[in-house]
């Protein structure tokens, strides 16, 4: 132990704490948008402080309590990231990729982002989500298609005890109306000081309030769904058209309004039931308003988060384990100097040939070598010392059944290539 530990709320990811499931799960949520072309992005950890506050919302959370500034250097207020989609649109509009001719710019990331939060099972202040936006269409079936994509990832993982929620937050016609109406209807309830003045900065926030006495409260609250205008209405039964035609499974989630300020329309978010308080394991929305709201053209968009590290924790209360192929497939065990030298030679060339190999370092006895040779999961060890250079072979020792046998050392490498490890 040193005098230092990771930092509240972080953790180290290592190869006995599952980095290998991490990559997996990585790999497996981003396989669906790869084949759906959307395009690999990667922005800075780091962005100008107003990108997130103009474009997450000042009144948010995120952006009042919970980002993680940098000291000032120079004119600079640089902020870590808290998520990724006002990045990705300034990236966008800063590149220019909507003037390409080719809308919908559809772009995927993945990556850690960083929240000052009151650290708790499954919240973390350092944590990573794979993303998904599709910039410059108003489409239903674009909404549509990522949710659809969202549902295989977390499928192809095995996750199967979660409930998709949807919702509309309708468009900057219809929902102003409903927000001064919300509004008026809280300013008659019983609320906190806090609460009373969030029902002024972000009144639809209210709704999400997990409190009994605020829920009980809200029982009569008009309902967004009621005051929807016929465009935003006639989008939102599309989705849940196309939805239901690709069998996908929903809930309609009439409170769920998300914790950013950039979503209108179409808004969504995947729900494990095994995971406690913090059940989100994913959740994104359409935001039409977000390029403007930074400085760019209207450029209609949608998109999603899924967090990597809720996807880990859902698949550990689902008792998933993936079957993950060993690291090693072959460790080379040496007994004295010249075979040392041999073998190390040997190594080299089956890793160029695509085998994965290790070999025994320092020096070590037989039996330590031999046990480090089975904590590597390789399936074959290979074993030479004086007598076996000398007759010029090595020996192949099966580390499952336990048979060994010699192998010409000029044959070793296509031997071993065969079996296709
Ligand atoms: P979000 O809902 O804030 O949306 O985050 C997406 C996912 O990231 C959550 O569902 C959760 O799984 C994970 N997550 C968020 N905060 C934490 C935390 N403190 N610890 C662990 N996991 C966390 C967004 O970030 C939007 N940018 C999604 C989006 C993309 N909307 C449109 N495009």
């Amino acid at each position: 132990m040193s005098t230092f530990t990771a930092p509240k709320g972080t953790y180290d990811l290592l190869p006995t704490t599952n980095s290998a499931v991490y990559q997996a799960i990585r790999d497996r949520l981003s396989a669906p948008l790869r084949r759906a072309g959307y395009g690999y992005v990667e922005t800075p950890v780091f962005e100008d402080l107003k990108l997130f506050s103009r474009g997450v919302g000042e009144s948010t959370d995120i952006v009042t309590k919970e980002m993680f500034t940098l000291a000032k250097r120079g004119d600079e207020e640089l902020a870590l990231r808290p998520e990724g989609t006002a990045s990705v649109v300034r990236a966008t509009l800063q590149a220019s990729l909507h003037k390409l001719g080719n809308l919908p710019v559809k772009l995927w990331y993945s990556g850690n982002f960083y929240r000052y939060e009151r650290p708790q099972a499954g919240r973390y202040r350092q944590f990573s989500q794979v993303g998904a936006e599709a910039l410059g269409a108003e489409d239903p079936a674009l909404d549509a298609e990522l949710i659809i994509l969202a549902d295989d990832a977390f499928r192809s993982l095995g996750l199967r005890n979660y409930a998709l929620l949807v919702n509309s937050l309708g468009d900057k016609q219809c929902r102003p109306v409903y927000r001064a109406a919300l509004q008026e209807f809280l300013r008659t309830l019983v609320l906190d000081e806090d609460t009373r003045r969030r029902a002024e900065i972000n009144p639809l926030r209210v709704l999400d309030d997990k409190r009994e006495n605020v829920q009980v409260q809200l029982a009569d609250a008009p309902r967004l769904r009621d005051y929807l205008c016929e465009d935003c209405k006639a989008y939102d039964e599309k989705v849940r058209e196309l939805l239901t035609a690709a069998g996908i499974a929903f809930e309609d989630a009439p409170n769920l309004v998300r914790g950013l300020d950039y979503y209108t329309r179409t808004t969504f978010e995947f729900v494990h039931n095994g995971l406690g308080a913090q059940s989100a394991i994913g959740g994104g929305g359409r935001y039409d308003g977000l390029s403007e709201m930074l400085g760019g053209p209207a450029l209609p968009s949608v998109g999603w988060g899924l967090g990597v590290d809720r996807t880990f924790l859902a698949m550990e209360a689902e008792g998933i384990a993936l079957d993950l192929p060993a690291t090693t497939s072959v460790y080379a065990v040496a007994l004295g100097e010249e075979a040392k030298n041999v073998l190390f030679t040997k190594v080299t060339e089956l890793r160029r040939a695509g085998v994965a190999t290790d070999l025994a370092f320092g020096v070590k006895s037989i039996k330590n070598a031999m046990k480090s040779a089975n904590r590597s999961g390789a399936r074959f060890a290979l074993i030479a010392g004086d007598r076996d250079l000398a007759e010029g072979v090595v020996q192949l020792k099966d580390m499952e059944s336990g048979e060994q046998t010699p192998v010409a050392l000029e044959a070793l490498v296509p031997t071993l290539k065969e079996k296709q490890l």
